[in-house]
């Protein structure tokens, strides 16, 4: 069997190595194989939901790894889902983990308000009908029933996100939006619902997503830009801020460079409603970043009561053509 590798792995053991097979085995033994005869690379291959994985050019779903038989013929391929090094590598690892444990109370927010599902309309109505649609950070796959005749494809960080998406959407897998696993022209369309200003390298992400997309297609998405009271931004006002790796300010840029357009959209909320935004683990840690998750919560409730009653939650919505 040959095995293929990218990034770290290769740097430790080379591009490509050659392991004797004697009967069919499945992927997960095939990698356990792997780790046998190369335990400088045992830890890499712990958790193989951080890699997309190919048999003979197919990638595969994760639930395939255990059924999936390998013949000493075969070629699998592993690529890891996570791109970059170093800073944006770790800030990624943090962010999937912090949506990773947020995956319930996300759940319930979107079942209470129907707010991700308000946003990705704004993306539908842009995008029109398109035949297959990727859905990039996916999440819990809100999009599958705003996109109800079109086949979605989801792509998120968080294991757990993609848990649930899977149930929800055509099909979906762990991966790095600005690393997609997926041939050139593969879409329709590709869609990025409250998700560009979470990935460091955003820009770079958009350009992945336009090759991806065939001509003629399109990539839209929606950003944050805040919360305020006429022209002022609340959370400032109360000496906070929701820091994030990808601003809205260079998000647009970015857009700015692909020829893309953009559009407000702000909604009228209340005090209660922005408080369970916050409680959302991942979105306390924009507020409160490098803090264990309890006292996260205490101050997003304690500091929050200070907004006023009800305000604008502005977001912008672009669309990019291919
Ligand atoms: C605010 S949620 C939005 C989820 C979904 N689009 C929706 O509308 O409900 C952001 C999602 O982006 C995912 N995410 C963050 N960084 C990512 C990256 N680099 N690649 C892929 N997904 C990412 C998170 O795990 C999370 O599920």
């Amino acid at each position: 069997m040959i095995v293929r590798f990218v990034g770290p792995i290769a740097s430790k053991i080379g591009k490509e190595v050659e392991i004797r097979i004697e009967k069919e085995i499945s992927v997960e033994e095939a990698i356990e194989k792997i780790r046998e005869h190369y335990p400088q690379v045992k830890n890499d291959l712990l958790d193989l939901s951080f890699y997309n994985i190919s048999l003979n050019g197919e990638l595969l779903k994760k639930d395939e790894l255990e059924t999936r038989k390998v013949a000493d013929t075969d070629i699998l391929i592993l690529i890891p889902a996570i791109a970059g090094g170093g800073k944006e590598k770790k800030i990624k690892l943090i962010i999937g983990r912090n949506f990773d444990i947020s995956t319930p109370v996300y759940d319930s927010f979107e079942r209470k308000y129907g707010f991700f599902a308000r946003l990705a309309w704004e993306i539908k109505k842009k995008i029109g009908y398109a035949e297959l649609v990727l859905d990039v950070g996916c999440g819990t796959g809100v999009l599958g029933e705003v996109f109800s005749d079109s086949k979605v494809v989801g792509l998120d960080i968080s294991p757990g996100m993609v848990g649930i998406a899977r149930n929800r959407l055509y099909d979906a897998l762990i991966g790095d939006g600005s690393r997609l696993p997926f041939r050139d022209s593969s879409f329709d369309a590709a869609a990025f619902n409250a998700v560009i200003f979470l990935i460091p390298d955003g820009e770079k992400a958009l350009r992945d997503a336009v090759r991806v997309v065939r001509e003629n297609g399109t990539v839209c998405g929606t950003y944050i830009v805040g919360l305020f009271e006429g022209d002022e931004e609340v959370l400032e006002k109360i000496g906070l801020n929701h820091s994030l790796p990808f601003p809205w300010k260079s998000v647009e840029k970015a857009i700015g460079r692909l020829n893309g357009i953009t559009d407000e959209i702000s909604f009228r909320v209340k005090r209660e409603f922005v408080v369970d935004f916050y409680s959302i683990p991942a979105m306390s840690n924009a507020l409160f970043p490098k803090m264990e998750l309890e006292k996260r919560l205490e101050l997003v409730k304690q500091k929050l009561s200070n907004l006023p009653d009800e305000m604008d939650f502005v977001w912008r919505v672009f669309r990019i053509s291919v």
